[in-house]
C-alpha cells in the first residue's frame, strides 16, 4: 500500500465540480500564454453520491492493488532529503519529469548526457523501485539547434531514429515503460486531427510509426505508450481530441505499430466537468484493441478554486475520486497511476497555471510539508502497492 494507511476522511463533503464562467476555448495552450486573471464566482453544487453513499462493498470491489507513483525532478531529489524519502516510501515507480526530454539529454548534435536521467535511475535502483521513461518524441522541449539540424524529411528520420536508438538503448531493461509520442493530437481537432511540429512537418503522421518501431528494436522488453491529455472532460473540444485520438491509434494499429498503451495524463481542471461515460467508453476502445492505460500525469488545477485549503483540497479529491472511479471501473485496471509529482511543495502549475491571489497551488497528493491530503487518500483506494515487480 502507500505507506502506513491513511485514515479515509470521514467523507468528502457534499460537492463537485466546480461550474465556472471561463470559456471552455480557453486551451491550456493560451491559458500557458495569456493566463487568466478574473474568475465567476465558483457555484459548489451538491454531489450526486457523496463518499458517505459509498457502502464497505463498493470500497472493497473498488480497492485494488494498482502500482502508484509519481514524476520526479533530479533537482529536488539532489537537494531536499524529505522529498527523496516520501517518493522511496510511497512509490512503486516513478518517471522522471524533465531528465529524459531532448533539452535535457541533447546539449548539442553529437552529445548525449544522461547525467539527471541516470541519477534517477541510480535512486529507483537502490529504492528497489520502477522506473518509466518520457518522452521520446513531443513537440516541446526541444535543443535549439534541432531547427538546424531538421530541416527534410531525411534529417527527422534520421534524428529521431538516432535519439530514440540511443536513448532507449541506454536503459534497455532498465526502464519498463516509455512513452514513445506525447501529446500528438492538435489543441482543438477538426480539419487537422494532428498536432504540428517539427517531426509532423516533415514526416506528418510517419513520425509516429517511426518512432514507436525504433523503440522496439532498441527495447523489445520495454512496454510502449502513446500519452495525452484533455480527453477526460465533458465538451466539444475534448470529444473532438477522443475521437482523433481513438482515430489515430486504430491506424496506428491497422499499419501493425508496435504499441502497447495509452497513457491518460489526467491534469484534471475543475473548471470542465469528467465526462465519465466518454471517458469510460475511450477506456474501453483502448482495451477493446489490446491495448494497456495507464494514468500518466495526475494532479488538479486548482488557480480558479476557492483560496482556503481545505475547500480546496475537497475538490481537488472529489474530482481525482471522479476519475479513478471511471479509469479504474473498466474490466481491466491501468497499469498504474502517477501523479505529475507528489508534494505541492514541488509542482509544475507554480510556474505554468499560477493563481491569481498568489497563493501556492495544492494538485499533488501530498502538501508541501510532505503530509497526506484527502486526495492521498482517494488515491489510495485504488492505487498503491510497493510490488515493483508488476506489469508497468
Ligand atoms: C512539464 C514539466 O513538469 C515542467 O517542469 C516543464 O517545465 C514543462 O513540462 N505534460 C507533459 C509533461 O507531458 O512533460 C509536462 O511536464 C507537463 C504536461
Amino acid at each position: 500500500m502507500l505507506g502506513k494507511p491513511v485514515p479515509a476522511p470521514s467523507a468528502l463533503p457534499e460537492q463537485t465540480c466546480i461550474t465556472s464562467q471561463v470559456p471552455e476555448s480557453l486551451t491550456r495552450r493560451k491559458l500557458l500564454k495569456t493566463g487568466v486573471s478574473a474568475f465567476a464566482a465558483a457555484s459548489l453544487a451538491p454531489s450526486a453520491e457523496s463518499a458517505a453513499t459509498m457502502d464497505a462493498a463498493d470500497r472493497a470491489k473498488q480497492t485494488r492493488s494498482i502500482p502508484y507513483g509519481a514524476a520526479i525532478s533530479s533537482v529536488n531529489l539532489a537537494r531536499d532529503k524529505q522529498y527523496g524519502e516520501a517518493i522511496a516510501r510511497y512509490c512503486d515507480l516513478v518517471v522522471p519529469d524533465a531528465a529524459l526530454k531532448w533539452d535535457a539529454t541533447r546539449p548539442s548534435p553529437d552529445r548525449f548526457d544522461f547525467t539527471d536521467a541516470d541519477m534517477i535511475l541510480k535512486f529507483a535502483s537502490e529504492n528497489k523501485i520502477g522506473v518509466r521513461g518520457h518522452t521520446l518524441v513531443w513537440y516541446a522541449a526541444l535543443p535549439k539547434w534541432i531547427d538546424q539540424a531538421v530541416t527534410s524529411r531525411e534529417s527527422a528520420e534520421r534524428e529521431l531514429t538516432h535519439h530514440i536508438a540511443e536513448v532507449v538503448g541506454r536503459y534497455r531493461g532498465t526502464i519498463g515503460s516509455w512513452d514513445v509520442v506525447n501529446e500528438p493530437i492538435a489543441e482543438e481537432p477538426g480539419t487537422q486531427d494532428l498536432r504540428e511540429s517539427i517531426w509532423s512537418r516533415y514526416l506528418g503522421t510517419d513520425y509516429i510509426d517511426l518512432a514507436f518501431r525504433t523503440a522496439r528494436m532498441a527495447d523489445p522488453t520495454a512496454q510502449l505508450y502513446l500519452n495525452e491529455y484533455d480527453i477526460e472532460f465533458a465538451g466539444d473540444r475534448f470529444a473532438a481530441k477522443r475521437k482523433a485520438l481513438v482515430g489515430l491509434i486504430r491506424a496506428l494499429k491497422d499499419k501493425g505499430t508496435p504499441i502497447d498503451g495509452v497513457g491518460i495524463q489526467g491534469h484534471l481542471d475543475p473548471r470542465f466537468s469528467i465526462d465519465t461515460e466518454a471517458l469510460a467508453a475511450l477506456v474501453g476502445e483502448i482495451d477493446a484493441m489490446g491495448l494497456r492505460v495507464m494514468v500518466t500525469e495526475l494532479d488538479v488545477k486548482d488557480q480558479f478554486l476557492p483560496a482556503d485549503p481545505a475547500t480546496r483540497d475537497a475538490i481537488t479529491a472529489k474530482a481525482v475520486e471522479t476519475f479513478l472511479q471511471t479509469v479504474c471501473a473498466g474490466v481491466h485496471r491501468p497499469t498504474a497511476v502517477l501523479t505529475w509529482g507528489i508534494t505541492d511543495r514541488y509542482t509544475w502549475m507554480r510556474y505554468y497555471v499560477k493563481r491569481a491571489d498568489g497563493l501556492p497551488n495544492r494538485p499533488l497528493p501530498l502538501d508541501a510539508g510532505f503530509r497526506p491530503k484527502k486526495m492521498f487518500a482517494v488515491i489510495q483506494r485504488f492505487a498503491g502497492q510497493k510490488a515493483s515487480q508488476l506489469p508497468q
